[in-house]
């Protein structure tokens, strides 16, 4: 029987897909679908009786009496559970191993997100898509094209992962609680990224006047600058592949902006039409998001006092996309 709860859909259930089915179905506001290959060849593990989609699905629904959510899992590899889903998370693809960037990935990521993204927009034409696979800003656009949605229901998550990256490393540093230290980083998903020092604040206050006060000095702070946008090589210098847990509770607080329309305003990857003087490219921008996907776009450039450096930093980030987008295009991708 059809619950009636909201639906969202989840394209590999690799180690973020997991951790976003998890924190989406605690949430309990949705039923929650993890879609895999059907035969895992990608993973060398001794053949069992079923998918691995199917295990995960099994395994999340039995934690549920504990954790106390309603919200049923189903794991499978049909296109057809997935009909009708209010969000698709697309998370298939290979992840970054030591020494690789997320760029090395392009070629191998761009069939298989073409690939799914095409799929699943048969069976969930309404559904808005939140792209996770990497070179994330690459993959926004090689969905884009494969679902022929609006582009403001295909987005991509990056900037809510790196932003929480830059968060907690403030918090840490200053000595005060993660929820009171806000900031976004910006740009595309590489060691490009452009976390905004001048618009973060710790308790209201801009960071740069914890500096003054002492609290913390300029060169932790270029450090945690440094450290978050190497924040996803160094994870995976460490883990020997790359992160789940902030990446997925990243995507699954996207999921929870569209499916409660809540007009959170997140750093999100888009397609720009103007916007910072890049145009049609996909970039980490503050986006209001509700329902409708990306209902608008904040241009800083025109609406704060961004510095020199920041400026700067964010035309290199989009000329490095633009670089990553022309290789697609060569690819024969775009
Ligand atoms: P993983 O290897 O644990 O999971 C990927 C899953 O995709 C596997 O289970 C695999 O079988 C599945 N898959 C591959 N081809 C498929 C297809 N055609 N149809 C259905 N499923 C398919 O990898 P992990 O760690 O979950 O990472 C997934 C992706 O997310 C990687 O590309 C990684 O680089 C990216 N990533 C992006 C982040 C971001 O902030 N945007 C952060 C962390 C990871
Ligand atoms: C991360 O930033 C590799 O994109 C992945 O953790």
């Amino acid at each position: 029987m059809a619950s009636g709860k909201k639906k969202v859909s989840v394209i590999g259930a690799g180690n973020v897909g997991a951790t976003v089915a998890f924190h989406v179905a605690q949430q309990g506001y949705a039923d929650v679908v993890v879609l895999d290959l059907p035969d895992d060849l990608t993973l060398e593990r001794p053949r069992k009786t079923g998918s691995m989609a199917q295990g995960k699905a099994l395994d999340l629904n039995q934690v549920s009496p504990i954790v106390g959510y309603d919200g049923r899992v189903t794991g499978t590899s049909d296109y057809a559970h997935t009909a009708n889903s209010d969000v698709v998370v697309i998370t298939s693809g290979r992840p970054r191993t030591p020494g690789m960037s997320r760029e090395d990935l392009l070629a191998v990521n761009a069939d298989i997100v073409e690939s799914v993204a095409k799929q699943a927009a048969a069976h969930s034409p309404e559904a808005v898509y939140i792209v996770v696979s990497n070179p994330l800003d690459a993959m926004c656009h090689v969905a884009l094209k494969a679902t022929g949605l609006p582009s403001a229901r295909v987005i991509g998550q990056a900037g809510v992962l790196d932003s929480t990256r830059y968060r907690n490393y403030i918090a840490a540093a200053v000595g005060v609680s993660v929820e009171d230290v806000q900031a976004y980083v910006l740009g595309g998903h590489g060691d490009q990224m452009v976390p905004v020092r001048s618009l973060t604040t710790v308790g209201g206050i801009p960071v740069q006047k914890w500096v003054e006060l002492g609290k913390l000095t300029g060169e932790q702070l270029q450090k945690i600058e440094d450290d978050t946008r190497q924040g996803g090589g160094i994870l995976t210098g460490l883990i020997g592949t790359s992160a789940w847990y902030a990446p997925g509770v990243a995507t699954a607080e996207m999921v929870e902006a569209v499916l409660l329309d809540r007009k959170r305003i997140l750093a999100c990857t888009v397609l720009l039409d103007g916007q910072y003087g890049v145009n049609g490219l996909y970039f980490g921008v503050p986006t209001l998001l509700g329902a409708g996907g990306a209902e608008a776009v904040y241009d800083l450039m025109k609406l704060a006092p961004l510095t020199e450096a920041e400026l700067a930093g964010i035309k290199e980030s989009a000329l490095k996309v633009q670089g990553t987008v022309d290789s697609l295009k060569a690819l024969g991708k775009l």
